[in-house]
């Protein structure tokens, strides 16, 4: 038994994983682009989260592109049996560090292939679809030409799981007509809460939630009254922010994105945190755009 037990599991497709995971995204290069400064570091975080009791870690091979799942391969591969290694396909890297739409089916086919290639495995646990109408946020449009493709990939056994990311509820209905849809992956955190009901919605479905930037991502959580609320806890704001969202809703799998062991063994052990009833409240009145 690891400590992260204590922060409970969820089921993601057929497999149960604990609620504590970990982002590869921040093992690259600045700007998601390019090898990491200190390629040891980076194959210890990713061993450390094993040890500590991870056993999910996201990633996809537009990190770099292909640094995340390569460092995944070298640190970890034979692959521990309970590791569940989720990918995203949809999107690809301009030379100029660009996010771009990857949507075409021959260009889904070849990420899927090449995520297998560098990860090292003849089958992917659990493939996000990551929507790119709009690049920063979800924008309506019809999902079902891409994730069609990706549903015949599952049907010839390369993927096992679908899940969806940066999409709307409307997005998420018409791809549940399509495939069976395991994981969303969308923004959210204590100062972004545009999710707030559809998480909900999800968790009565049992879908897990998967929020990426739970720490604010490009720009770290600032808040008078998380720093406040984590000095009298005696933890740190960010370790408070993780927390809330463990709090929020038992369908949230968190994914928090570090390169560094001394982040990674203070996000973990968030797994030991209660957070008070009249702490949670403070937190609540944290408002999108306003966060203090
Ligand atoms: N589906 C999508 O479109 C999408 C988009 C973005 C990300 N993701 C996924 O979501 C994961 C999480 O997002 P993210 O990594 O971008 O953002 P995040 O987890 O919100 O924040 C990461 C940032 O917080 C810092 N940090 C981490 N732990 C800390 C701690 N204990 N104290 C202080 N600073 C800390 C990291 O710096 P250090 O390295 O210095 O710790 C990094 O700058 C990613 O790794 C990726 O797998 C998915």
């Amino acid at each position: 038994m690891s400590n992260l037990d204590a922060a409970g599991t969820y089921t993601l497709g057929d497999r149960t994983v604990k609620r504590l995971g970990y982002g590869a995204m921040q093992l690259t290069g600045p700007g998601v682009f390019g090898p990491p400064r200190d390629h040891d570091a980076a194959l210890a975080v990713l061993r450390e989260a094993i040890a500590q009791g991870v056993n999910h870690i996201d990633t996809c091979d537009y990190y770099g592109p292909h640094v995340t799942n390569l460092l995944i391969r070298e640190a970890l591969h034979p692959y521990p049996d309970d590791l569940v290694l989720v990918t995203k396909i949809g999107a690809r890297r301009g030379a100029d560090k660009s996010w771009l739409p990857a949507y075409a089916p021959d260009e889904l086919k070849a990420a899927v292939h090449d995520n297998l290639r560098h990860l090292g495995l003849d089958v992917l646990e659990v493939v996000n679809l990551r929507i790119m109408f709009d690049t920063h946020g979800p924008a309506e449009g019809s999902i079902e030409p891409t994730l069609t493709v990706l549903a015949e990939l599952q049907r010839h056994g390369l993927i096992r799981h679908i899940g969806l990311s940066n999409v709307t509820p409307t997005q998420i209905a018409e791809g549940r007509k399509i495939a069976n849809i395991v994981c969303v992956q969308n923004q959210y955190n204590l100062a972004h809460r545009a999710d707030d009901a559809l998480i909900d919605d999800l968790a009565r479905d049992g879908i897990a939630y998967v929020p990426f930037f739970p720490l604010g991502g490009f720009s770290p959580l600032q808040s008078s009254t998380l720093n406040e609320v984590a000095a009298r806890l005696d933890a740190t704001p960010m370790q408070v922010a993780l927390a809330w969202l463990l709090r929020r809703s038992p369908n949230i799998l968190l994914i928090p994105g570090t390169s560094s062991v001394a982040h990674l063994r203070e996000n973990l052990a968030v797994a030991a945190l209660v957070l008070p009833d009249e702490a949670i409240a403070r937190l609540d009145r944290i408002d999108a755009g306003r966060a203090g």
